[in-house]
């Protein structure tokens, strides 16, 4: 049996839907910023249970608008080290500097006691990533910690669509969120993003700056240093066609999480993070720990070769403060060396190491993410943990070279 990395669920009537909106967008000539833009936001507002939802094309630049739109400019933003780069760089192309900080391997989610060490005088945001979808208890420290230090809390939601902690949903739980629809997410719309949040000024400054700063109270003249983060038509109907499949997609994660959970109890060599108490997620990773002495790429080359099953990506293998773009750019973007030193503000730092990163660093080597995406039979779901079974042992440090795949 092949477990493939990934399936992207478009079935019979997902199809004929767009087919025949396709034909409509077409038809109505309103290619950019029209009815089904309006419908997707409006269903998005709905799903996640904010005043405000605008459509962009990408996370990325959905947490450029929402940086751009709070004025956090020429300062410094505290992002988690153990994240995809684009929730730095996000914050360097609105004209920050970025500063790393530690996650807690038990919530992969930035540690506030390690948060509140690195914050500095020219701080003014921070951005909480909800790594595989899990958000962390914590948040209401993280969010009081914030609030006494006259921080902005964003979210960066581009794991998160649907989930919630105590019932209040991710992109509701700071002052804006930033959503994906890129083609992993539990969402795809092949590439799109989305703002949400409760905040009418920052809505108000989003939408004018996702379209090149047009303001229109004033004609559409331009007001703002704005951008073309415009969604197409044909992406926002595609858009719109997955807030109606969602409940189905979340649900079919849940159930092959809750497989893993119940199966997993008995095989040796990997435990399963546990979420913590009053989350529910919708699994855009089935995070699991291995035991110490597995060999993680020993044993996914082992899952791949000897059993065809392929493991998702990580999140994350590497962190961000040792991509080697750093070796090139300071953390505010700009390049290092003799050529341009960076004078930005006096003694800001940019140019420093990061520091040290004992949560992340356990994160990023010691876990792996099972497959879990729609569409995955109950058959399948069995044979990954068969495998995992098989090949847990063969790829522990002392297994015999016979059985360790090479
Ligand atoms: C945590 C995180 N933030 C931001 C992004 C950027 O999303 P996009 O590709 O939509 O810009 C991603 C995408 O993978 C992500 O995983």
């Amino acid at each position: 049996m092949r477990i493939p990395v990934l399936r992207i669920p478009f079935d019979g009537d997902d199809r004929r839907f767009l087919q025949e909106g396709w034909e409509g967008v077409l038809d109505s000539g309103q290619l950019t910023l029209s009815k089904h833009t309006q419908e997707f936001e409006e269903a998005f507002r709905e799903f996640s249970g904010t005043k405000y939802a605008v459509a962009v094309n990408s996370a990325t630049a959905a947490l450029e608008v929402i940086l751009r739109a709070l004025d956090v400019q020429d300062a410094s933003v505290i992002v988690p080290t153990n994240t995809f780069l684009a929730t730095a760089l996000a914050a360097v192309h609105a004209g920050n500097r970025v500063i790393f900080a530690d996650s807690d391997p038990a919530t992969l989610a930035l540690d506030p006691d390690d948060v509140a060490r690195r914050i500095t005088p020219d701080t003014r945001a921070v951005i909480l990533v909800h790594i595989g979808g899990v958000i962390t208890p914590r948040i209401a420290e993280l969010k009081a910690l914030c609030d006494e230090r006259g921080l902005h809390l964003i979210e960066d939601c581009a794991h998160a669509h649907g989930c919630s902690i105590d019932g209040r949903m991710a992109g509701s739980l700071g002052v804006a969120g930033a959503f994906s629809f890129f083609p992993t997410k539990v969402l795809t719309t092949g590439e799109g993003g989305m703002v949400t949040t409760d905040d009418e000024r920052v809505y108000n400054r989003v939408r004018m700056l996702r379209n090149q700063g047009k303001n229109p109270d004033l004609g559409n003249r331009i007001s703002e240093v704005g951008h073309n983060f415009r969604m197409s038509e044909l992406t926002a109907l595609v858009g719109v066609q997955q807030m109606r499949a969602a409940p189905r997609l979340i649900e079919e994660r849940r159930r092959a999480a809750a497989f893993y959970d119940a199966a997993l109890g008995a095989v040796e060599g990997i435990t399963p993070l546990p979420l913590p108490e009053g989350v529910e997620s919708s699994y855009y990773k089935y995070v699991a720990y291995l035991d110490p002495d597995i060999d993680r790429a020993a044993l996914k080359r082992t899952l791949r070769e000897r059993y065809e099953v392929a493991l998702t990506g990580e999140v994350y293998a590497e962190l961000c403060h040792e991509e080697p773009l750093w070796e090139r750019y300071t953390y505010c973007g700009r390049l290092r060396g003799e050529r341009v030193a960076c004078t930005r503000w006096p003694g800001c730092g940019c140019g420093e190491p990061a520091g040290d990163f004992p949560g992340a660093r356990r994160i990023s080597e010691r876990h792996v993410c099972l497959p879990v995406y729609p569409g995955l039979g109950e058959d399948e779901l069995a044979y990954v943990v068969e495998s995992l079974s098989a090949a847990l042992p063969a790829s522990r440090v002392d297994a015999p070279a016979s059985e360790r795949s090479r």
